[in-house]
């Protein structure tokens, strides 16, 4: 059986959750997708259905082939030519939409900006010629490393409409972390800040990207946002780096969007895995839009009159495709807001969805946690009438968390989707459908229309209703990543070899479904740890805590939090000779966030004399979970030297 993340009581409750909420008739009456034969229809004939929503899109050239499946290599809508910023922004020029707000922009500071498709359009054309300018071709890959800004969003779209593939880069990455990002994709150009705000403080992106750079032989040139308006801390390198508003000054308006095959690659975005250096999940171009534009119409039921906010940073795959390109291939009206929730009081997003009239929310259940933890006042100062529909996203829900969401947020007339995705199957996979599902707290409800999902025990065997196993994908779909970027010996590996004689995909997730058939999702099989909704490896923060001169060998596990869902716990056997001490763990912390990003810092780091393994030498980190969340020990009679547990047991509980 796959380990579980989520405690054994936590899995039960949502297993016998009882309350149900069945579609609200007025909701639904208006719904884009309201007929439940959409199921069975899709289920008849995938290809079709899928084709029938690629060609809601624009084609230059239309398609003559839908699917090609040599497995695990998928290539949709072959012979097809298309343009994601086309789609995205052209398209909406001619009609109604063209003076429609693209984008509604809060920085942290409390500054505003409106885009309409108009503007973003006039901005994604000026910034394409201006990366023609500076030598990006078609095929070439550029770095993105931005806070949440308009920017990002325009420097994205540019790369789209010229053929340039992006690998976006979260702006909580250490300078480390870029480097070893850039150098993978080789990118030639880099589009960075000077800074972006958080919680009051700017973050000096520029000066990590200096730092990333040094040695660096692929990036020619680097383009910089003046975002917090101190150019003064910001050192320029002659000849390689410029300001963006500079090149904006007078590049031209019109630029063409380039044709583009259906498979050519949109774009690289990289996501831990459960062993060595992070995955660049490739993204192509018919096929990724097709899935995003879709989801985004059928799930959240996106019309015209929407402020939608999806809370994620473009710096991971839901920002990619569901604050960019999902919505805006919809021609709806995004919000995008730079900072933090809690700044500078604990009522911003509240006072952002009344201030702006936000109708449909999507977030993470690690801050819908600490907004129940913050109470109910904060929500309470605020109008929230205008909201209709509510998303949540990146790691399981508990049922506490959903019912607080529905009352106090959703006032109990808004649906909410608790989607189920990951940055490798580029849109939402597993989800209710708002007017058609009856929701349940806990339950990520059914495969999307078109998607054919099991769960199966190690021999790739159905479970059946009601018993765990291992989340699979039977057939391919059209946003699912084609491969990892020039490594595709570790795509198949990865995804493709633990079914291999089935064809599946694995996902990484256990799963189970309730008497209903609704899916339930449990957290992940592998060495990964789902910290606040993000993706770490425990074996980069092993290696970044093993890089420490003191440290002789480490372990990392994830441990139930209450906020972040799972926290960090490291057990480290440091060198003969070095003292144990409260410095040392304080530094030890710092050298993770320096060396991978704040994200991946360790909540505790637990001194160990020596760690438990297998007599093949393997840790054993079941055993140290059960340590780390006060259960009894499970079976220790693999364990070479079981004195070893009982020991850091009492060194763990006296800590
Ligand atoms: C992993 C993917 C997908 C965008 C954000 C994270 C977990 C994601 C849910 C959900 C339970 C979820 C899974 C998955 N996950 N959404 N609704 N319920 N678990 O993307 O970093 O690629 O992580 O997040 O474990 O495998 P990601």
């Amino acid at each position: 059986m796959p380990a579980q993340t989520q405690p054994a009581q936590a899995i039960e409750a949502l297993l016998t959750e009882v309350r149900s909420f069945p579609p609200n008739p007025s909701f639904a009456a208006s719904a884009n997708i309201q007929d439940p034969g959409v199921y069975e229809a899709a289920a008849a004939d995938p290809e079709a259905f899928w084709a029938s929503l690629a060609r809601e899109l624009h084609w230059f050239k239309p398609f003559d082939n839908i699917l090609s499946w040599t497995p695990p290599h998928a290539r949709w809508f072959e012979g097809g030519t298309l343009n994601v910023a086309y789609n995205c922004l052209d398209r909406h020029l001619s009609g109604a939409r063209r003076n429609k707000a693209a984008i509604i922009f809060e920085g942290e500071p409390g500054d505003t900006r409106v885009l309409t498709y108009w503007d973003l359009h006039r901005e994604v054309c000026k910034f394409s010629n201006v990366l023609k300018q500076r030598g990006v071709q078609k095929g070439d890959r550029v770095t993105i490393y931005l806070p949440m800004i308009p920017e990002a969003a325009i420097a994205m779209l540019a790369c789209a409409r010229i053929g340039a593939a992006h690998s976006v880069v979260f702006g909580g990455f250490s300078a480390d972390s870029l480097r070893e990002r850039i150098h993978d994709s080789q990118s030639t150009l880099l589009i960075t800040a000077d800074g972006g705000w958080r919680r009051g403080n700017i973050v000096r992106l520029k000066a990590a990207a200096d730092e990333a750079l040094e040695g660096n032989t692929s990036i020619k040139q680097v383009i910089v946002v003046n975002r917090t308006d101190d150019p003064t801390r910001v050192s320029m390198h002659e000849g390689r780096d410029h300001w963006w508003h500079r090149l904006m000054e007078d590049a031209p308006t019109h630029c063409a969007a380039e044709p583009m095959e259906s498979e050519d690659l949109l774009y690289i975005l990289y996501t831990s895995g459960s062993t060595g250096k992070p995955k660049g999940i490739a993204h192509t171009t018919g096929g990724y839009l097709t899935g995003v534009y879709a989801t985004t119409k059928w799930i959240f039921d996106m019309k015209d009159s929407d402020v939608y906010w999806c809370t994620a940073d473009v710096g991971w795959v839901t920002g990619h495709s569901y604050v960019v390109y999902g919505p805006l291939a919809n021609g709806a009206t995004v919000l995008m807001y730079e900072g933090a929730p809690d700044w500078p009081k604990r009522d911003r997003f509240w006072s952002i969805i009344e201030k702006f009239g936000v109708t449909i929310l999507y977030t993470a259940p690690t801050a819908i946690r600490a907004f129940m933890k913050w109470g109910t006042e904060w929500p309470g100062k605020h109008d929230l009438s205008t909201l209709r529909l509510l998303g949540s996203v990146g790691e399981p829900i508990n049922p506490e968390a959903w019912i607080w969401y529905h009352k106090f947020i959703g006032g109990e007339r808004c649906p909410i989707v608790d989607t189920w995705w990951q940055t490798e199957t580029g849109s939402i996979l597993i989800t209710p459908l708002p007017a058609l599902s009856t929701t349940k707290p806990g339950s990520a409800s059914r495969p999307f229309p078109g998607i054919s999902a099991d769960i199966v025990n190690e021999h790739g065997e159905s479970v059946g209703t009601g018993n765990g196993g291992f989340l699979v994908l039977k057939k391919p779909w059209p946003s699912m990543l084609r491969t990892l970027w020039g490594d595709d010996v570790r795509y198949r590996e990865v995804y493709w070899s633990r079914f291999e004689k089935q064809g599946y995909y694995f996902a990484g997730d256990g799963a189970k479904t309730d008497s209903d058939g609704d899916y339930v999702l449990l957290g992940r099989v592998d060495d990964v740890i789902n910290v606040a909704g993000h993706r770490v490896s425990t074996m980069e923060v092993e290696s970044a805590l093993v890089d420490h001169p003191s440290v002789a060998e480490a372990a990392c596990i994830g441990r139930t939090h209450e906020i972040k869902g799972q926290a960090i716990s490291a057990f480290v056997s440091i060198k003969d000779g070095i003292e144990h001490s409260q410095e040392l763990q304080a530094e030890l912390k710092e050298h993770v966030t320096k060396k991978i990003g704040a994200i991946c810092r360790p909540d505790d780091i637990f001194f160990a004399a020596e760690l438990p393994k297998t007599r093949s030498g393997k840790i054993m980190r079941r055993l140290l979970r059960d340590i780390a969340e006060g259960r009894a020990l499970g079976d220790t009679t693999t364990l070479a030297d079981p004195s070893v547990v009982a020991a850091l047991r009492s060194q763990y509980e006296d800590s």
